[in-house]
């Protein structure tokens, strides 16, 4: 028996994600590079040289194009940007500028984030989120990033502010249980919705962009009985964040996981449940679940899944994983959503918030040379992004 292969539309658009701090290496001037270096770090390892690409870029992104894909999301990094408040550097705008112009070159659409997780370490060190002047400080940066913005379309004002509120602004930790997600800090939340809101306005003078953010999105359950514990769990670290998002040119849904609540909260993955690198319940239908559960709560706005993959040491899962999780993407298109595109997490091998060990990359890399060893699930996801059919390989 064949299984089935689904047949996404013409202009569904076909790509990968990455972050400047999981891949570029040396971001000194971040929140993150002082925590991984501190004598008492809580961290499994430092990111150091991470896969040097931010030398690599070209590279990678070549290997992309080749592979069909045609759509890059990667973000810009205000440490470098901004390493002291106030003081600018025309040397990494340019930097940041010619990976757009790389994207270009290689037919490459970019998606542009603008703050993937990790801050400078002059804005955390003053209170970062909590500031009163957030906002202000990060629409700042924005004004003087816009420049090199203007022939972009899509754009990602902040990554999972949802992430950022639960973890004080940006300290995921290596601890990957999803389980034990603290509570959102509200004033952090508050005022990431106003940054966001600040950014979207500079945004909107760059003729076509498409501005939004992007939301960590898990596949909550109600243990049966438990339906308003659910809300109550899942409204301040998710929905709260995907209604202020709602009329936006998009919402950025990042789904890889389900989470059951019960009358105390999470309850814990079954024990024989199997479970990917970062200790997380293997669940491809998490996808299509979070694209209804976004589409309902954002009030129908279009939706750009932005990042979905698996961290696993076995090739063939990811393509089993990404497989089913189409499956699930496609009915949901089927059932009238509306989606731009998918983004796989993650391009490449990355540093996992504390941690080289899950690898979810299309592509990894040799340790002492950064040598770059695409891997089939590349290929399949290319062919996929000139064909627009998805078929499974073996299946
Ligand atoms: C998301 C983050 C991304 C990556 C994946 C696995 O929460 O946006 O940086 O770590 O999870």
């Amino acid at each position: 028996m064949t299984a089935q292969s689904y047949k996404f539309p013409q202009d569904f658009i076909w790509g990968a994600s990455t972050a400047a701090h999981q891949i570029e290496g040396n971001n000194t001037n971040s929140d993150w590079w002082a925590r991984e270096y501190a004598p008492q770090t809580d961290l499994k390892e430092p990111s150091g040289d991470a896969c040097d690409s931010y030398n690599r870029y070209e590279e990678d992104i070549r290997l992309l194009a080749q592979s069909g894909l045609t759509m890059y999301r990667f973000s810009i990094e205000w440490a470098r940007i901004e390493p002291i408040e106030g003081v600018y550097s025309r040397a990494q705008l340019l930097h940041y500028r010619a990976v757009i112009d790389t994207c270009h070159k290689y037919n490459i659409e970019p998606m542009v984030t603008l703050h993937h997780m990790t801050l400078p370490l002059w804005f955390a060190s003053q209170g970062g989120w909590l500031r009163d002047d957030a906002a202000d400080i990060f629409s700042r940066y924005i004004e003087y990033v816009k420049p090199i913005l203007h022939d972009v379309t899509w754009v990602c004002t902040i990554n999972e502010p949802n992430m950022v509120a639960l973890t004080q602004g940006g300290t995921e930790g290596s601890d990957f249980a999803a389980s034990s997600l603290p509570s959102p800090d509200s004033i952090i939340s508050q005022h990431l919705v106003e940054a966001h809101k600040r950014a979207r306005d500079v945004l909107s003078s760059i003729e076509g962009v498409k501005a939004g953010w992007t939301i960590a999105c898990q596949a909550f359950h109600a243990i049966p009985g438990c339906e308003a514990e659910m809300e109550a769990y899942q409204y301040p670290r998710e929905d709260y964040f995907t209604e202020a998002a709602a009329g936006d040119d998009f919402i950025g849904v990042q789904a890889y996981l389900r989470t059951f609540i019960g009358k105390n909260g999470p309850v814990p993955i079954p024990t024989d449940a199997e479970r990917t690198l970062t200790g997380w319940e293997y669940f491809p239908p998490a996808l299509g679940i979070a694209v209804h559960h976004t589409w309902e709560v954002g009030r129908h706005t279009p939706i750009f899944v932005t990042e979905n993959g698996i961290a696993t040491s076995d090739d063939s899962r990811r393509i089993d994983y990404t497989y089913d999780a189409l499956a699930g993407l496609h009915s949901a298109m089927n059932d009238g959503i509306t989606v731009h595109g998918y983004l796989h997490w993650s391009l490449l091998d990355n540093y996992e918030w504390g941690s080289y060990k899950p690898t979810f990359g299309l592509i990894g890399w040799d340790k002492e040379t950064f040598e770059r060893q695409p891997r089939p699930s590349l290929g399949w996801l290319g062919e996929i992004g000139q064909t627009g059919i998805v078929q499974h390989p073996t299946r």
